[in-house]
């Protein structure tokens, strides 16, 4: 029912400029999530673990796409076995100018500038409180996505991510630190082993026994993915999350600034995830670029993934994509 009803409204929410129809799909979700409750196909339950967490199914909600937790509630109902939102700054900031989301269409995938547009530590939690308090609060984890604000300079990134830390991870099952997105300058160059670490440390710091993941780019060379590695082992991070956007273009499409993601980024972020693989050993990771199929889903799990996120897909399939990927994770 509720893939019939996405079926119909598509073709409007797709004449929408794309962050408007996204908008509008979440405010929805956010007032009428008792409906999809009530709509979903029933998932079947895929057990898996996040680390220590134990999850109903392994796909879970990518960061970016619920970043100020207004529709939390929604997702477990969907199938999702975790969610993650975020990104979250220490200070509310507006992201960068207006059209910063694109369709390319023909081939399933999104370009986006956003610069981590969202209402900060504070007010996210104060959110976060009041669903507690309410009771509506999800049986499934609840990552934060930790970032910085733009106007940090980078020497002082690390404070950024410890103060979202310090006022997030008592209400959240797990933190990530994202020095990944494309869109906040200088922020991927916190991937280089030593600012890494200092981040990885400060948040640790303030993370109250919260486990910590890393998020890495699709865009990081061998070297760079066996530092990463070596910087989570040695600083007690729980694993690694890869990939996030990129900023090559894996197929012809229109010259827009900002990262790639969705059905072509696949081959890019499956061998980045491999690579990864090779190098974590005992280090879980999850594998998210692409990722809009049972097949897609069950490939990253078999190479070695303890879970898989996704994104882009359910923009272009909709909401029974989770449920979807269940029921095929369970197929033999
Ligand atoms: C519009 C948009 C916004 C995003 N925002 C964030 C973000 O705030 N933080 C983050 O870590 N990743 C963000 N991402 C990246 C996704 O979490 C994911 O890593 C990436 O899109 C690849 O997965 P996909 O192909 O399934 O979309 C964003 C992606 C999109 C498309």
């Amino acid at each position: 029912m509720l893939g019939f009803l996405y079926i119909c409204g598509r073709p409007f929410l797709f004449s929408l400029d794309p962050e408007r129809a996204h908008e509008l799909t979440l405010s929805l979700a956010a007032r009428t999530g008792w409906l999809a409750r009530l709509l979903a196909p029933r998932s079947p339950q895929v057990p898996a673990r996040l680390g220590e967490l134990e999850l109903r199914s392994p796909v879970g909600l990518a960061a970016g796409l619920d970043k100020n937790a207004v529709a939390l509630p929604v997702w477990e109902a969907l199938g999702f076995g975790f969610v993650e939102i975020g990104t979250v700054t220490p200070r509310p900031q507006v992201g960068n100018p207006r059209p910063r989301v694109h369709r390319i269409k023909a081939q399933r995938a999104l370009i986006n500038a956003m610069g981590f547009p969202n209402e900060g530590a504070e007010a996210i939690g104060a959110r976060l409180e009041r669903l507690q308090a309410s009771g509506r609060w999800p049986k499934i984890p609840v990552g934060v996505n930790l970032g910085k604000n733009k106007d940090t300079p980078d020497a002082e990134a690390a404070s950024d991510y410890a103060k979202v830390a310090k006022r997030l991870a008592e209400l959240s099952s797990y933190l990530v630190i994202n020095v990944s997105s494309p869109n906040t300058p200088g922020l991927r160059a916190l991937q280089a082993k030593d600012e890494l670490a200092r981040i990885l440390a400060a948040t640790q710091a303030e993370a109250q026994g919260r486990p910590v993941w890393i998020k890495l780019s699709p865009d990081l060379g061998d070297e760079a993915l066996g530092e990463a590695v070596e910087v989570a082992r040695a600083g007690g991070a729980a694993g690694l999350i890869a990939t996030n956007t990129t900023i090559t273009r894996p197929v012809t499409c229109p010259d827009l600034r900002g990262g790639f993601s969705g059905h072509p980024i696949y081959p890019l972020s499956k061998g980045r995830i491999t690579a990864l693989l090779e190098r974590a050993g005992d280090l879980p990771v999850v594998g998210v670029g692409g990722v809009d199929s049972p097949e897609r889903a069950r490939e990253l799990l078999a190479a070695g993934c303890t879970a898989v996120q996704l994104y882009t897909g359910l923009i272009y399939q909709g909401p029974i994509l989770p449920s979807r990927i269940n029921r095929g994770l369970r197929k033999p």
